[in-house]
């Protein structure tokens, strides 16, 4: 991930994957979306900290540049398919334990919504239509990932011809 990178957690839990993707590999924002309302609640504070820590002397000139930019990371309280995906180019989907149909909605919604080229991590994907096409896009595995990564693609595009 780099800084044109936006990150959405799909089932964000306490947020530590969005503050990770911003803060150590970063993407220049990171949007949790979490259903619980205490986890939800736990990666509010935990934002909180991260203000705090911001502005204590552990954090460095590059630390406070990316922590200080408002709107860097959001959480957010509510049903994944609701969130509105357009803007993502990089999603986080555990969706462990996610009912099977649950997790073919979620393919078809990824499809609709994400851009082009947009990378999709989904280590449970097992309700997904390999061979799914919408709108003459796929998911396309990629290859040197253990099989849970994908990147949105034109069917009938090369690798790397995005
Ligand atoms: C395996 S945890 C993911 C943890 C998190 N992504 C991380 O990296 O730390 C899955 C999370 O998805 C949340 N979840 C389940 N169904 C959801 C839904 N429909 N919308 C939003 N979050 C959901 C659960 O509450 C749980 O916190």
């Amino acid at each position: 991930m780099g800084d044109d990178d936006v990150l959405v957690d799909l089932g964000g839990g306490v947020g530590k994957s969005v503050v990770g993707g911003v803060m150590i590999f970063n993407a220049s924002q990171g949007f949790s979306v979490e259903l619980s309302e205490s986890r939800f609640a736990r990666a509010c504070r935990a934002l909180e900290r991260l203000e705090g820590a911001a502005a204590s002397r552990a954090c460095g000139r590059a630390c406070r540049e990316r922590a200080g930019r408002p709107g860097l990371i959001e959480m957010a309280h509510g049903d994944l398919m609701d969130f509105d995906l357009s803007a993502a180019t990089v999603v986080l989907a555990f969706s462990t334990c996610y009912p099977l149909d649950f997790q073919a909605r979620l393919q078809r919604k990824l499809l609709r919504e994400l851009r082009l080229g947009a990378r999709v991590y989904a280590p449970q994907h097992k309700g997904w239509d390999e061979g799914l096409v919408l709108g003459g896009r796929s998911l396309a595995p990629i290859p040197y990932d253990f099989g849970h990564a994908f990147r949105v693609e034109a069917v009938g595009t090369a690798p790397g011809e995005l």
